[in-house]
């Protein structure tokens, strides 16, 4: 595995299996009464936000304290510098205070890859999300997801998602979740379908690993996952469909079309949903839907990265043999 986790598309299939499986023992960790592991004891690492973000930032900073790292926690919005300098100044910075992973999400696509690659730091880099380009921890923990919902949680080791047909649904374009699915589904063996209005598919579409339809209602059938996106408006300088009515009207998943998926799919969403917009409140709160379930399995995805990056060869989870039976 690289030292640093930039992009999903950097993942061979071993690393990102072996991620999941260690995700799993992680999430053991999760079911005892003292969830914290002495592994990172004595490192430190820097959460570097540049980007609104709820449910990443608490999940990296509660997977860091339950790994026992130092935890430094940097909110930086809207500077006025330039983005580059700032950056560098920042990362020269966390170097002399002698960080050893910085967790970064940027506003600017690139930015974690600039960081890993300056040569300004020594620290492993990990991307929360960067722009409209990748956001590598999301898409593990949507495949985590998958893997225990659609393969089975106990069969689940050492297993991908070979043949599972998964639906990625709304805001192609601005959808930084959307690109790493698509990376690392494709990996995992899964076939992926993208639906969307014509506006909101990047150029060059073609070239990804996936089919592409406008038709929603004809793709729920055969889907085993179907995610749905928000549509980003922060990201939208312009009218990309005529009304939200219109939208929700298309690609929206209330509970009608929710029906029509096969016994045993699930609904997916990557937070934070816009309720009415893109996924009704029907849908939301089901038991389809597993918008929760995913926040609880970041967490042990994170831990699982953190360790694997930062933690050597020392075993991550010691079981006591009451837990080994
Ligand atoms: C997403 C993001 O920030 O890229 N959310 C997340 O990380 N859970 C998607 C979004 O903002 O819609």
């Amino acid at each position: 595995m690289q030292r640093h986790l930039i992009s999903a598309a950097d993942l061979t299939r071993d690393d990102a299996v072996l991620i999941l499986d260690t995700a799993e023992e992680m999430a053991r960790v999760a079911d005892r009464p003292i969830k914290k592991l002495p592994t990172l004891r004595g490192r430190t690492i820097v959460n570097l936000f540049f980007e609104d973000s709820t449910r990443t930032r608490i999940s990296f900073e509660a997977a860091e304290k339950r790994l026992s790292a130092d935890v430094i926690n940097f909110t930086a919005k809207g500077s006025s510098v330039s983005k580059g300098e700032s950056l560098k100044d920042t990362a020269q910075t966390l170097e002399a205070m002698g960080v050893d992973a910085v967790v970064i999400r940027h506003g600017a696509s690139g930015a974690p890859y600039r960081l890993a690659n300056s040569g300004w730091i020594d620290a492993a880099v990990i991307n929360a999300g960067d722009g409209t380009h990748q956001h590598p921890t999301q898409a593990l923990l949507d495949a985590f997801t998958m893997r225990r919902r659609l393969v089975g949680r106990d069969a689940g080791l050492g297993r991908d998602l070979a043949g599972k047909h998964i639906t990625i649904v709304g805001d192609i374009l601005h959808s930084r979740v959307a690109r790493s699915n698509v990376d690392l589904l494709h990996t995992l063996g899964a076939e992926v379908t993208l639906v969307a209005p014509p506006t909101l598919l990047p150029v060059g579409i073609e070239t990804w690993p996936c089919e592409v339809s406008y038709d929603l209602d004809a793709t729920l059938p055969k889907s085993d996952a179907v995610m749905m996106l928000r549509v980003q408006r922060e990201r939208m300088n312009a009218a990309f469909f005529p009304t939200e009515r219109e939208y929700s009207r298309r690609y929206g998943l209330d509970g009608d079309r929710m029906a029509r998926m096969p016994e045993g799919s699930i609904v997916m969403h990557p937070g934070p949903m816009v309720r009415g917009m893109e996924i009704t409140a029907e849908v939301a709160d089901s038991d389809r839907c597993t918008a929760i379930e995913q926040v609880a399995n970041g967490v042990s995805i994170r831990m699982a990265v953190l360790y694997l990056l930062l933690g050597g060869n020392e075993p991550a989870v010691t079981h006591t043999r009451t837990e080994e039976k």
